[in-house]
């Protein structure tokens, strides 16, 4: 009798641990919305909750979020963006290998506080030569460090003389000379750079150039004050970019599987690319398909290990727990789950396939915990409650829809009826399969648009606020669900999490309701 039962016994035959009720609905496929989570007794406050993800060894993400590898969704600005934020963007590939290693590059020679590259001009050209090169390359800085053909420091060439007034002037009249340029030697630098280059701009006020020379005074890199401060901001922020530990932005990029003409795994390009991708800094590869409890897939995935034991290799997608074993014993150590829950997908629709979520992440969490891999929830997500219920089964989520109407997404903005639209599609769609994603879906991309069923739409995503300011709504929303359980960090969260299910009326009463919305939240 309910109420002879202690206050304890009588929530947990409501709200439920995750085993007990997964299992009583074992026959019905939940998804988001069809259950919600119950709060528990907490001493957090929502903002000092972690939200620190290990997705793998020497993978750790600040926040557990990681955009899609969609060719709406991710290029280098958006993974710039989430790993500035602390998340994680994979770069698609609907694009040439060679244009995906440098979309990689982007990312990760971003903003790493030694310029190690920096752009130079030489003693005989004249300013009318940079001014030129800095329109054509669209550079956005003007002060360039002068070096001989020997690549021996000459000068400094300062943003005060890049004007048209002095474009006849030959650099060797305009430039600061070697003597009063202000120089670090390579080997000063030590393990903690960063710290040397910040005192450095602290002991000689006005002065935001250092140059970095090796013994025989060859140019070796440059530091600039802008960065540094931001640098050092960024080691007090709450939510820190995810770097590695050279301290770049930390970048994925997904890898397609092609075959050969006979039709078996292209596993020399596939080999190659992947060498590529690991030779400019990528953290992580995603073999991305529709089907990745398939002997292609697979075989992708061991090729990828054998040859790169140490690579972080993230597979999919699954929805099964023999998928998730079978990927894990390949060598994926992060495994993607979804399979139709993409709001611009409808492979539930074209093939009568796939399952809802929260039943899919239940099902996978039990083995991989097992089998020591780590899950992202792919797709589905529409908003902050979404990921926080996604997390109490999984390491991190990836969304796309979500982050397609961002500036940062790939795409021009268009206007109809005078809203602002981005165009967002699945990598199933024709279009998008014609553009080279047909290998994800399992076809031969000259069939793409041909014979085959597409699996995902094209659409429009309204223009969203800038990726910073969507994340700090999500972030906020996610360590509210964590203040709500009580849960300081992700792996409490997931300990912690008791599960009922929702009713229609409920999920009715979920959203604002008999009210007229004067503005609805961000
Ligand atoms: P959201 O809901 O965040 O989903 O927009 C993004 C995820 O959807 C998957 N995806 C597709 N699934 N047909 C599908 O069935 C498609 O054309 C398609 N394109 C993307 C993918 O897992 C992505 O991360």
């Amino acid at each position: 009798m309910a109420a002879e039962q202690n206050a304890q016994s009588l929530d947990s035959a409501f709200y439920q641990s995750a085993d007990t009720f997964f299992s009583s609905q074992a026959g019905t496929a939940l998804t988001y919305d069809d259950l919600t989570l119950a709060t528990l007794y907490s001493e957090i406050l929502p903002r000092n909750a972690s939200l620190d993800t290990e997705l793998a060894d020497g993978l750790t993400l600040h926040i557990p979020m990681v955009s899609a590898d969609m060719d709406t969704v991710t290029e280098s600005r958006m993974a710039i963006g989430m790993a500035l934020n602390g998340g994680l963007g994979l770069i698609h590939y609907n694009m040439a290998d060679k244009q995906q290693l440098k979309e990689v590059s982007r990312v990760k020679n971003h903003i790493h506080g030694l310029i190690q590259e920096p752009i130079t001009v030489a003693p005989d050209q004249s300013v009318g030569e940079v001014l030129e090169r800095i329109d054509a390359k669209s550079y956005s800085f003007s002060t360039f460090p002068v070096v001989g053909d020997d690549q021996k420091l000459v000068g400094l060439l300062s943003g005060n003389v890049i004007k048209p007034r002095y474009a006849s002037k030959k650099i060797t009249d305009a430039l600061v000379p070697r003597d009063q340029v202000q120089t670090i030697q390579e080997k000063e630098l030590g393990a903690d750079p960063i710290t040397i280059a910040d005192q450095f701009f602290t002991e000689h006020p006005g002065i935001n150039k250092l140059l970095v020379v090796d013994a025989e005074d060859r140019l070796r890199g440059l530091f600039t004050l802008s960065d540094i401060e931001r640098i050092t901001l960024e080691k007090q922020a709450q939510f820190r970019p995810a770097r590695d530990d050279q301290f770049r932005l930390l970048c994925g990029a997904a890898v397609s599987t092609p075959r050969t003409p006979d039709g078996t795994l292209d596993r020399e390009r596939i080999e190659t690319h992947v060498g590529g991708l690991v030779e400019r800094g990528a953290d992580v590869v995603a073999v991305s398909t529709a089907h990745g409890h398939t002997k292609g897939v697979g075989e992708a995935v061991e090729l990828i290990r054998n040859a790169y034991p140490d690579l972080h290799i993230t597979a999919g997608n699954v929805t099964t727990a023999e998928g998730v074993e079978f990927l894990a014993d390949k060598g994926a150590n992060i495994i993607k789950i979804g399979q139709g829950p993409g709001s611009i997908c409808t492979t539930r629709l074209v093939a009568g396939v796939g399952i809802p979520q929260m039943t899919a992440l239940y099902v996978a969490s039990r083995v991989a915990e097992a089998k020591g891999v780590s899950l992202l929830a792919d797709g589905g997500i529409t908003k902050s409650g979404d990921i926080v219920k996604a997390l109490t089964l999984a390491n991190g989520v990836i969304c796309g829809g979500l982050l397609a109407g961002c500036p940062e997404a790939p795409g021009k903005v268009m206007e109809i009826s005078g809203k602002l639209y981005k165009q967002y599609r699945g990598m199933g769609s024709l279009e998008a399969m014609k553009a080279g994603s047909a290998a994800r879906y399992g076809h031969a991309a000259k069939d793409a648009g041909r014979k085959v069923a597409a699996e995902g739409i094209e659409a429009l995503k309204e223009v969203s606020d800038n990726l910073d300011h969507l994340l700090a709504q999500l972030i906020g929303g996610i360590q509210a669900g964590m203040g709500y359980l009580g849960a300081p960090s992700l792996p409490e969260l997931r300990k912690r999490a008791r599960y009922i299910r929702v009713s229609p009326a409920g999920q009715r009463e979920a959203a604002p309701h008999d009210v007229i919305e004067m503005k609805a939240s961000q």
